[in-house]
């Protein structure tokens, strides 16, 4: 039988690719190493197959069709379609079909109906932590795609049993598989609208401290808070898929910096010291944490980075959609120049409805 050896979560922010460099130096170094820590831990797991939950960016949904949860069964995804994504090592990530298909059936048969897809594009939401882990083995992906971007979204509670119905459907597969649950996304951030840039500390520590809490806590805060929290914060659902299949032991907040150059809060954590004091089973997590020794904690069953995102200028931006949604969907896609954050910042305070109604921006 299959088993579950991890959950981690991650950031995947583009500026910690594009803008690697400006991260003042103690920053970028509290970063990489939280980066670091945890593809070590994975390392330490031995996992054959990694399920990632990500948002896609567009990148292979738009408003015609957008599945609130998708599942690539196919036997590789694309890599990363962005262009400052060209560097990273995998333009091929080979999947799992078996354990995805598994998981999509158990899924069908417990009323969670997600969409599939034989062929999906991994953009920065899943690479970028990919990478910038620096595994030395890339284990089989199975993707799983959730919709963190474009509303209405999973709930909350939703993103939560899901995690539940993963942990119980790989216990299930008769391939004795050791499999991992990355969850890639948010603490505060805000993309393409007004308050772009901010970065809410309060929020990012209450949500972190949350996650020690029974999850219908953490559900109810993030209810109430994420609609003013930035809509680059919705990404924590990814976040609560991980902790659902982890069984809602919690986090263990390792670090925490806000780091305005990229418009976010990181937050690193470490999940699960609740798994052992509770009683709960005793399982692949807490055996990657007991090998691990890392930074003199020997419990950590999950880890967190958090994310920012970067945008890219508009240069043609369809107002019927704009006015459909409220939001601006130009925003999120990569067809357009780099763009700073102070520049974007700027543009956002100032033109940027007058530039959309015109279809055209310059940087
Ligand atoms: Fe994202």
């Amino acid at each position: 039988m299959a088993s579950l050896v991890g959950a981690y979560a991650a950031s995947h922010g583009p500026l910690l690719i594009r803008e690697w460099q400006a991260i003042p130096d103690d920053q970028r170094r509290r970063v990489a190493t939280a980066f670091r820590e945890l593809g070590r831990m994975i390392s330490v797991a031995k996992p054959d197959v990694i399920v990632e939950i990500a948002p896609d960016h567009w990148s292979n949904f738009f408003l015609d069709n957008y599945p609130a949860v998708c599942l690539g069964v196919g036997e590789a995804s694309e890599g990363p379609p962005e262009p400052w994504m060209k560097e990273f090592p995998h333009r091929t990530i080979a999947g799992h079909p078996g354990l995805a298909m598994h998981l999509a059936d158990q899924a069908m048969r417990q009323g969670f109906e997600p969409a599939v897809s034989h062929r999906l594009k991994l953009d920065h939401g899943s690479c970028i932590p990919l990478w910038r882990m620096e595994l030395a083995r890339l284990p089989k992906i199975v993707p799983m795609l959730v919709n963190s971007i474009e509303p209405p979204m999973p709930s909350l509670g939703r993103c939560y049993q899901w995690g539940a119905l993963l942990r119980k459907a790989i216990d299930n597969y008769a391939e004795p598989l050791r499999v991992a649950i990355l969850g890639t996304g948010g603490l505060s951030h805000s993309i393409g609208e007004p308050t772009m840039g901010t970065i809410l500390e309060d929020f990012d520590r209450e949500t972190l401290r949350l996650f020690n809490r029974p999850h219908d806590e953490l559900v109810h805060f993030l209810e109430a808070k994420l609609p003013a929290s930035g809509n680059g914060s919705e990404e924590v659902r990814n976040w609560l898929v991980a902790h659902g299949a982890a069984g809602g032991r919690g986090f263990e907040l390792v670090d925490y910096l806000p780091v305005p150059t990229v418009i976010v809060g990181c937050g690193f954590g470490v999940g699960g010291a609740s798994g052992a004091s509770h009683g709960h089973r005793v399982d692949g997590w807490e055996l990657a944490s007991r090998d691990s020794g890392a930074s003199g904690n020997r419990t950590p069953l999950l880890r967190l980075a958090t994310s920012r995102r970067s945008r890219r200028t508009l240069l043609a931006c369809p107002p019927p959609i704009r006015a459909t949604t409220g939001f601006h969907p130009c925003a999120l896609k990569w067809c357009c120049r780099p763009w700073t954050p102070q520049g974007w910042r700027s543009w956002s305070r100032t033109s940027r409805e007058d530039s959309c109604s015109a279809g055209t921006r310059s940087a």
